[in-house]
């Protein structure tokens, strides 16, 4: 399809979508000087854009600190003291969840210590865990250095599994194979749900199903999912995930994380857990006693006083989830991303780019990664020559995440303008 043709037809696309509309609710960075007055934006699985209403949302609380100072706790017009609270209900949704098995709270990778304080409980010759060879580096250190925190070897202790030679994206039958393998001696398997670089959507029921038989303790990184793909945690049996949520969830830069602790884990037992003042019930907080009564449920993983002027873009971006849902968000996403794959197959016919997300619908998210020589080159040129913004993995991946709130058909036919003009011939 030639490039005018192909803008010509995500011209149509756009104007055929109703939730083309929401685009006017983020800010899309401006491209100063260039062909284009914005940024393509495909970073969303790295920080996704700001919602406009986040800076009202952020003004309020500080308005209300001006206006109240300490009493804001108790009097805000959002008492500060459920600040954290009242987000629970919507993103309990994302994750298909109840709300008291969620907290939001943390960040990510510092929660997955404090949930590995309660669920990595290593026993006897049961002491391994399992991650993907392609697992995020954060949780590949979260893993090796648990290890080494119980005394343990971390290469002995840290298995992964990895695609098969000369394949991008895992078999879910190798995962389950390698749970099966290891079933005596595993003691935790954490994977992502949606891979970062990837974006291949793993099975979450099955997995865990597995992992259960073989008698060990599933978790899972949602890092890439919430707020991407459907997702449904108490559904498929899992005990605990953790999340951020400034990627598809558009919550600001290191905005406040989030956790899922299966209410089996605390509906009639209190685990063993890292404990702070934050997980007591506020109605008891303030008696300012030594001994520790958590909270029931994913709020009893919560330690310190949440950092309220940070929450305030999240509950505003979390509005418009509420308003719009994961099911229309997720069919316009199939089809947007399936817009960018014609395209870049189109691509792909003369230039030496390779997709490696998988095909199958069910199987991906909003991404798609393509592997192409001099990559990190190649970005630089899409930003500054065409206003296209991607993720760079090295050695040689791009991402592409059309996220469906404010990503455009016609952002999708500029990347692939932009990247036929940018790659090798083949
Ligand atoms: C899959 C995954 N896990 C963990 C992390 C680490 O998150 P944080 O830096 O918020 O701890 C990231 C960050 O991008 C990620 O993508």
């Amino acid at each position: 399809m030639s490039a005018t043709r192909a803008q010509e037809e995500a011209g149509r696309l756009d104007a055929a979508d109703p939730l083309s509309t929401l685009r006017a609710e983020f800010a899309i960075p401006p491209w100063p000087g260039g062909r284009h007055p914005e940024w393509a934006y495909f970073a969303g699985n790295s920080l996704g854009l700001m919602p406009r209403a986040a800076r009202a949302a952020l003004d309020a609380e500080l308005g209300e600190w001006a206006r109240l100072a300490v009493e804001g706790w108790f009097e805000a017009r959002e008492p500060w003291l459920e600040y954290a609270g009242a987000l629970r209900p919507s993103v309990a949704t994302l994750v298909g969840a109840s709300p008291d098995e969620i907290a939001v709270v943390g960040t990510l990778s510092v929660n997955l210590h404090l949930l590995l304080a309660s669920f990595f409980r290593p026993g006897g010759e049961r002491r391994r865990i399992l991650i993907e060879d392609t697992a995020f580096p954060s949780d590949s250190h979260v893993v090796r250095s648990q290890a080494a925190w119980h005394g343990l070897d971390p290469d002995e202790t840290v298995l992964r599994v990895a695609p098969r030679d000369g394949e991008a994206t895992l078999r879910v039958e190798d995962v389950v194979e390698a749970i099966e393998r290891d079933g005596e001696s595993l003691a935790l398997v954490l994977l992502g749900a949606v891979n970062y670089l990837t974006g291949e959507v793993l099975p979450l029921r099955e997995i865990t199903e597995a992992t259960h038989r073989a008698g060990a303790v599933c978790g899972w990184d949602l890092a890439h999912a919430i707020g991407n793909v459907p997702v449904d945690l108490h559904e498929s049996g899992a005990d605990f995930a953790a999340w951020c949520h400034y990627k598809y969830v558009n919550g600001g830069p290191g905005a406040p994380a989030g956790i899922f602790v299966n209410e089996r884990h605390w509906r009639e037992a209190e685990p063993l857990r890292l404990a702070g003042w934050w997980a007591v019930d506020p109605a008891t907080r303030f008696r300012m006693e030594p001994g520790f009564v958590p909270r029931r449920g994913a709020e009893g993983w919560a330690i310190s006083t949440p950092p309220i002027v940070a929450y305030a873009p999240l509950r505003a971006s979390l509005a418009l989830f509420d308003r719009v849902g994961m099911a229309a968000l997720r069919e316009r996403s199939i089809r947007l991303t399936g817009w960018l794959e014609t395209l870049l197959d189109d691509v792909a016919a003369t230039r030496r780019i390779t997709l490696i997300t998988p095909r199958e619908v069910d199987r991906r998210g909003s991404q798609l990664s393509i592997a192409v020589e001099h990559a990190e080159a190649v970005a630089r040129r899409l930003r500054h020559e065409h206003g296209v913004v991607c993720d760079v993995r090295q050695p040689d991946v791009l991402r592409f995440a059309p996220a469906p709130l404010y990503s455009s058909f016609e952002d999708c036919s500029r990347a692939a303008a932009a990247l036929r003009d940018l790659s090798e011939p083949r």
